[in-house]
């Protein structure tokens, strides 16, 4: 029961990485709150858990607007009274080559996966420094730590996730709230079902460890990062990957 009794938000908790962090996190015996824009797959986790008798909570929200992330906070704090871990998973892609890219597309990547976590930790984090404890998780990727063919949107936003959580990092450690990021690898996803099986299968190839990710890896990471075995990592980036690159 690595985290009896904490409150936790996982955004983008109803499918793959972040469905795997709410039943990892709940089953350590955190209150997890599912929030998430898909409303059908997230009651149905919700009901799925419930069943089991872990406690948890699915809010429909999408990151990217600042009222349905108030509201989802607001619900969250009327249920549990307060938040101790946030996890900012929540993420899109819309990959095209650089001279193809539609502004749409880039902006909606931008919108989603920068001030989707932007927008969370900041509605988050004044109750975190009322009671003096927080953990702040996002998410990364290898493609904003060494970038990707495709993705110009994609890694800009997740390289953007490292200078967030480094500057949250420095303003919000003597508040008693560490800020730290994984920077997952390829990992089996709907995300990654959308990518040509010969990319897949070239990636399998420069992992040293020579398999994709599976969700329950990356949310093995979180669930450290939640934890309070992470009480001194801060700033942090933690490449989950399996190796791709050193
Ligand atoms: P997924 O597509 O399986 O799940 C993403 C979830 O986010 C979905 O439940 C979706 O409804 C939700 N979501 C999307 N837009 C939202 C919005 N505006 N508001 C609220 N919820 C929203 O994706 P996956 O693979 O589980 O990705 C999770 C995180 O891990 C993302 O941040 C992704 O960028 C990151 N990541 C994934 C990798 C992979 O290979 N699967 C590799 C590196 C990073």
């Amino acid at each position: 029961m690595r985290l009896k009794d904490k409150v936790a938000i996982i955004t983008g908790g109803a499918n793959g990485i972040g469905r795997a962090a709410v039943e990892t996190f709940s089953s350590e015996g955190a209150k997890v709150v599912i929030a998430d824009f898909a409303e059908e797959q997230g009651k149905q986790l919700e009901s799925e858990l419930r069943e089991k008798n872990l406690d948890v909570l699915f809010v429909q929200l999408n990151v990217a607007s600042k009222e349905s992330v108030q509201s989802m906070v607001d619900t969250v704090l009327s249920n549990y009274g307060t938040i101790d871990i946030l996890v900012n998973n929540a993420g899109i892609t819309k990959d095209a080559m650089l001279v193809k890219m539609t502004e749409e597309d880039f902006d909606r990547v931008i919108d989603v996966n920068l001030k989707g976590v932007f927008n969370c930790t900041q509605a988050v984090v004044p109750h975190m420094i009322e009671k003096g404890y927080g953990k702040v998780i996002n998410t990364s990727s290898v493609s904003g730590v060494y970038g990707n063919v495709g993705q110009t949107n994609y890694a800009a936003t997740k390289a953007a996730v490292v200078g967030m959580t480094k500057t949250w990092a420095k303003e919000l450690g003597r508040k008693g709230i560490n800020v730290n990021a994984v920077a997952p690898g390829f990992t089996k996803t709907s995300m990654t079902e959308k990518m040509p099986e010969k990319v897949l299968n070239y990636m399998e190839s420069i992992v040293s460890l020579q398999r994709l990710g599976v969700p329950k890896d990356i949310a093995n990471a979180y669930l450290f990062l939640a934890s309070d075995e992470s009480s001194y990592v801060n700033g942090h980036v933690l490449n989950v990957d399996g190796g791709i690159m050193m």
